[in-house]
């Protein structure tokens, strides 16, 4: 076995001494420029550890110099953000309703905070900016189920409706007419054409004559005698052409074989009563508050 190290004649680099069938391994050195990057790392990250929070122990872990973390920013920023809130807070848990509104900064206040309360927990259903889906009511409009003054939209919020989780919930169901057998199919149809004819729609004049005296026999209790709607009962205006479900014949028809009965949570003790007054303000304002 040679000492000697033997040079490639080609390339003229120093090879290790492995051979395989007259190949030559060639021992070509790491390039200088990484052997010091890779040198400078390992000083750097000497210092790293030291400074940041590093290794692991059986219980903790090392702290670092200066104790900072992206935790404990977080904690100093939420800690600020909940100081600077803490003043208005304050004032919203004082103030009522009407006194809220009427506070040009703390409407403000309501308003940018209940615009990103009600995108988190209530645009899913009633749309992005309370626009409404089928089924759940828009809130933009002046169209209220169970009344858009401050005091009415802040009761809805805390009790939901058909909520059964909450005792004081606000409740009313529709029969479910046909399903229950409390109606016919033909006197079905009738009351569906009556209601179509308050929005001039209705296709069978006669029909809708007969609906009529159904109308006054089983629906005006909720509806009002003149079908514009009663709040308190929940009972939708029929005759403002703005349908939770659908005014084609066909929805009105299901709507009124099977019923539908929405259901709407409870807020109250889910989100604290400052943050129910920020939404009440905010949808209060949404275009349609009376
Ligand atoms: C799971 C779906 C759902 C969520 C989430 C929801 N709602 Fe509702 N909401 C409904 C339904 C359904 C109704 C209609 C109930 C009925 O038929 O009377 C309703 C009714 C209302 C009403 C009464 C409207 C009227 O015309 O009287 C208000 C106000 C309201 N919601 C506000 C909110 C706010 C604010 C939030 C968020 C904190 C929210 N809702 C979250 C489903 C929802
Ligand atoms: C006990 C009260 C009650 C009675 C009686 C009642 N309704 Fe209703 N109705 C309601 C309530 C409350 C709603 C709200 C929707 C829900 O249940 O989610 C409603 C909703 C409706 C809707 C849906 C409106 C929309 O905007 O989509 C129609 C249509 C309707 N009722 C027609 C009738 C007709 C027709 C009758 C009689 C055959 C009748 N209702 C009887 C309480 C009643």
């Amino acid at each position: 076995m040679s000492t000697k190290v033997e040079k490639d004649q080609v390339s003229g680099r120093e090879t290790t001494g492995h051979e395989w069938d007259g190949i030559k391994e060639l021992n070509t050195p790491l390039p200088s420029w990484w052997v010091y990057v890779f040198w400078a790392c390992c000083v750097w990250s000497v210092g790293y550890w030291v400074v940041y929070p590093s290794w692991p122990s059986a219980t903790d872990y090392l702290k670092g110099a200066f104790g900072t973390t992206n935790r404990t920013q977080l904690h100093e920023t939420m800690a600020n953000v909940a100081a600077e809130r803490a003043p208005y807070m304050e004032r919203l848990a004082a103030l009522d309703l009407s006194e809220i509104v009427n506070d040009g900064e703390l409407l403000n206040f309501s308003m940018a905070g209940g615009k990103a309360i009600f995108a988190d927990n209530c645009a899913p259903c009633h749309g992005t900016g309370g626009s409404g889906n089928p089924g759940f009511p828009s809130l933009q409009d002046d169209a209220w189920l169970w009344g858009g003054s401050l005091d009415a939209i802040n009761e809805t919020l805390h009790v939901g409706v058909r909520w059964d989780a909450n005792e004081d919930t606000r409740f009313n169901d529709m029969p479910a007419f046909g399903r229950d057998g409390l109606l016919e199919r033909d006197q079905i149809d009738d009351v569906v054409q009556y209601v179509m004819a308050f929005t001039n729609r209705a296709t069978d004049a006669e029909s809708a004559n007969r609906g009529a005296v159904v109308f006054e026999e089983n629906c005006a209790s909720c509806h009002g005698d003149d079908a514009k709607g009663i709040q308190e009962l929940g009972g939708p205006n029929l005759t403002d052409a703005i349908w939770l479900y659908g005014g084609d014949k066909s929805t009105l028809t299901e709507t009124v074989t099977n019923s539908r009965r929405g259901v709407m949570p409870a807020w109250g003790g889910r989100l604290d009563e400052e943050t129910i007054k920020m939404l009440t303000v905010y949808v209060h304002s949404l275009g349609g508050g009376q």
